[in-house]
């Protein structure tokens, strides 16, 4: 729709923002051929994409950007024969000796170490915290999950990768309770959850982002969190309010008090007074997260969180991820388009494609897989990557006994 009311106007210049967000192949297909039509009839396209398929598929010329500046340009075909280059530039501090343009030191990533020891019996004999198993979903013709099983331990930080329209938020709408799956269980806890509603879900304690932050801008952020827990306070009759009797006070004193946790934790004081609407995405994607950790979820699934923010937000957001879950001990399952920021974060990956998982595993293993580095970059990338070289890369970006953080 959006894009068909900018084509009603005719116009000599077309900024399109992120063409293939969400859609299927097929439908991205479609308007690909909508826009090459409008190219043909003399309007310039800018089109700002994280498909790198898409992107090189439709324009002439690329730039490749990363942390504000450009990284490499050149023509589409350019692009196309240096996927090793596009890869390193995905995992963002990879990209070591390999021409990269820029001045940025190179550094290493590091992998997460969770500070909080899982308790002593070891959690491979305890009942996983999350668990789909075999979820089916299809929308029409397109399947947006095909027999799709995924397990997460108490305490786990899984990251799921996946180009555009591979199913990742489907697969939370699954597990929240807002899609029902055709086929497929859900389990929280060991609990089947799967034909809950998602607020039952939510009592259980599970707590979800959406990609889009869904808050009300008209409120202030003290009083976005204050909503937020209010679900989960029994206020009793409402005769005690209208009395302001002493069982009320205390329950807005007991609010007032978590608030100002969430406020401190978060780092919001500066912004408790201000109105959603007139935060930045980063901070509003901040009270976001506050609003979802709020009632302490046990289960916690972020729809990428470190989107639409700069850069070193992305980094201060992979430290505030990992104290909260430390502070929760909560599972977090966390999807993420950014990949290096989601390798540092995460202890194991879950890569989808097309509806279903084509690799898990620790995130040095999973980002060497040839399946994954073609979903992302098209099919025979691994092949002109060479497959010992992108080892080496992804090896040395990714493994902990080679992080700069831990020789520190
Ligand atoms: N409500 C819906 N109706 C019809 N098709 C849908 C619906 N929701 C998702 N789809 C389709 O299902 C597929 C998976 O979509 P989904 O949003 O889960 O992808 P995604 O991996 O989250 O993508 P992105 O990275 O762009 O957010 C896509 O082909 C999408 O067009
Ligand atoms: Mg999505």
């Amino acid at each position: 729709m959006a894009l068909a009311m900018a084509f009603v106007t005719a116009p000599s210049l077309l900024l399109i923002d992120e063409l293939s967000l969400g859609l299927s192949p097929m439908l991205v297909e479609q308007l690909l051929d909508s826009v090459r039509t409008m190219r043909d009839a003399g309007t310039s396209v800018l089109l700002v994409e994280q498909s790198v398929n898409v992107a090189v598929s439709v324009a002439d010329r690329v730039y490749v950007m990363d942390s504000g500046s450009i990284r490499f340009s050149g023509s589409a075909v350019e692009v196309r024969d240096r996927p090793d280059l596009l890869w390193s530039i995905y995992l963002r501090h990879a990209a070591v000796g390999m021409g990269v343009e820029g001045d940025r030191a190179p550094t290493t990533v590091a992998l997460a170490v969770p500070a909080v020891a899982a308790p002593a019996d070891s959690s491979r004999d305890r009942v996983a915290a999350l668990e789909v198993f075999e979820a089916s979903v299809s929308f029409g013709g397109v399947n947006a999950l095909e027999g799709v099983t995924l397990e997460a331990a108490p305490g786990e930080v899984v990251g799921v990768i996946g180009p555009n329209g591979a199913g990742k938020t489907t697969l939370f709408d699954v597990i929240s309770g807002f899609t029902h799956a055709q086929r497929g269980r859900v389990a929280l806890d060991g609990a089947d959850v799967t034909s809950m509603a998602p607020a039952a879900r939510s009592r259980l304690g599970l707590g979800r982002s959406f990609q889009d932050s869904r808050l009300f801008s008209g409120l202030s952020t003290h009083d976005t969190l204050a909503v937020a827990l209010e679900r989960f306070i029994d206020m009793g009759d409402p005769i005690n309010a209208v009395l302001r009797l002493p069982v009320m006070v205390d329950t807005e004193a007991a609010v007032r008090l978590r608030v100002d946790e969430l406020i401190e934790l978060f780092g919001l004081q500066p912004f408790a007074g201000k109105f959603v609407s007139e935060l930045s995405t980063g901070t509003r994607r901040l009270v976001d997260l506050a609003t979802v950790v709020a009632h302490a979820p046990r289960i916690v699934l972020l729809d990428e969180p470190s989107s639409g923010i700069a850069q070193r937000e992305v980094e201060a957001m992979a430290d505030l991820l990992r104290r909260v879950q430390r502070h929760l001990f909560a599972t977090f399952v966390v999807v993420e388009h950014d990949i290096a920021f989601v390798s540092e974060l995460a202890d194991r990956l879950v890569a989808f494609d097309r509806g279903s998982v084509i690799a898990e595993g620790s995130p040095s293993e999973v980002l060497a897989r040839p399946e994954v580095v073609e979903a992302f970059l098209g099919r025979d990338a691994f092949a002109r990557i060479g497959s010992g070289k992108a080892l080496t890369a992804l090896g040395a970006a990714t493994e902990p006994g080679h992080s700069a953080k831990s020789e520190q």
